[in-house]
């Protein structure tokens, strides 16, 4: 199989990498081939002809984004239509990442969001993700938008974050107000890979870890799994300010992907394991 995967430096990036060795992989990132650039795309797909397009480029300054719309949107949106565009015309089936921000995050925390939810973004990140989502869905047939949350791996991310912090300050505020299910890039991969090995139905999932939480509880869990003593004090939303607005509802119901026979650890499964691996 040969798979073209885009943005491959990037955190999940590496572990589709991982995940799909033993492929043909032929992976760019932005020096190799700029996805804004639909003849640079078309000639790239001219010259390797996939049979999968994976796209882990994306602008992912959530904060920054909110100043820099049209950079945002560029790689967001247009990125992805290029892609959905050129894998039509050969052929290719279409992996496309996206994210809970597609959403509002003013659902009752009691409930789920679901994939036919109408979406609503209320930052510019969401805005332009949900604008690449409609890109694909009418630019090509053989896709599948995989839409995750609070991605952690090999990366700058919230739990390394913390355990830096944890072992730096005695105590730490965390906002106990927002709910969504922390993703372990690895499982995601993994998602990823069953999903090829399965060809199921094409359409838009949602793919996180299985279970919710907060981020206040995720960071308890962080420091009781690495035995760190550092209090953890819960903040809310309206405390702990930010210049782009969080969803409290990230909360991804998995049962479209589960009714296909695709297995998801839980999110306590996925961070026993990352730590694992982080403490090497
Ligand atoms: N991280 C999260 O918590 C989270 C949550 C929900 C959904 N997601 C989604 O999950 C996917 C993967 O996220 P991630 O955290 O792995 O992202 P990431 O680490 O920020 O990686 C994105 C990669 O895309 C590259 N890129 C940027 N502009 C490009 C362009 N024009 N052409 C080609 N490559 C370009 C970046 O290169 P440079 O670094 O050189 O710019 C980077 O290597 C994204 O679609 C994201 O929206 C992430």
């Amino acid at each position: 199989m040969k798979i073209l995967i885009t943005g491959a430096n990037g955190m999940l990036a590496k572990s589709v990498k991982n995940k799909l060795f033993g492929n043909e992989l032929i992976c760019t990132d932005v020096e190799d081939l700029d996805i804004t650039n639909l003849e640079d795309v078309r000639s790239f797909k001219n010259k390797i002809n996939p049979n999968y397009i994976i796209n882990c480029a994306a602008y992912t300054a959530v904060d920054k984004a909110e100043e820099q719309k049209d950079l945002a949107e560029k790689v967001n949106a247009i990125g992805p239509l290029n892609l959905a565009i050129v894998s039509k015309e050969c052929n290719a089936k279409f992996i496309h990442i996206s994210t809970d921000y597609v959403f509002n995050g003013n659902l009752d925390t009691n409930k789920v969001y679901l994939e036919t939810d109408l979406t609503d973004p209320v930052t510019v990140y969401g805005f332009t993700k949900d604008l690449g989502e409609k890109n694909v869905i009418n630019n090509c047939d053989n896709y599948y938008i995989l839409r995750t949350a609070w991605l952690y791996g090999d990366g700058n991310n919230f739990v390394r974050t913390m355990l830096k912090f944890g072992k730096e300050k005695e105590e730490v505020s965390v906002v106990s107000d927002q709910h969504g299910s922390p993703t372990y890039a690895e499982d995601l991969a993994d998602i990823i890979k069953q999903i090829i090995e399965k060809q199921i139905p094409y359409g838009l999932y949602h793919t996180t870890n299985t279970g919710f939480t907060t981020w206040y509880d995720f960071t308890k869990k962080i420091y009781e799994l690495e035995k760190i003593d550092c209090k953890v004090n819960p903040v809310s939303s309206e405390e702990f300010v930010r210049p782009a607005k969080r969803p409290k509802n990230s909360k991804l119901s998995k049962d479209k992907i589960l009714s296909q026979g695709i297995y998801i650890p839980s999110w306590e499964d996925g961070l026993k394991r990352y730590l694992e691996v982080e403490r090497r």
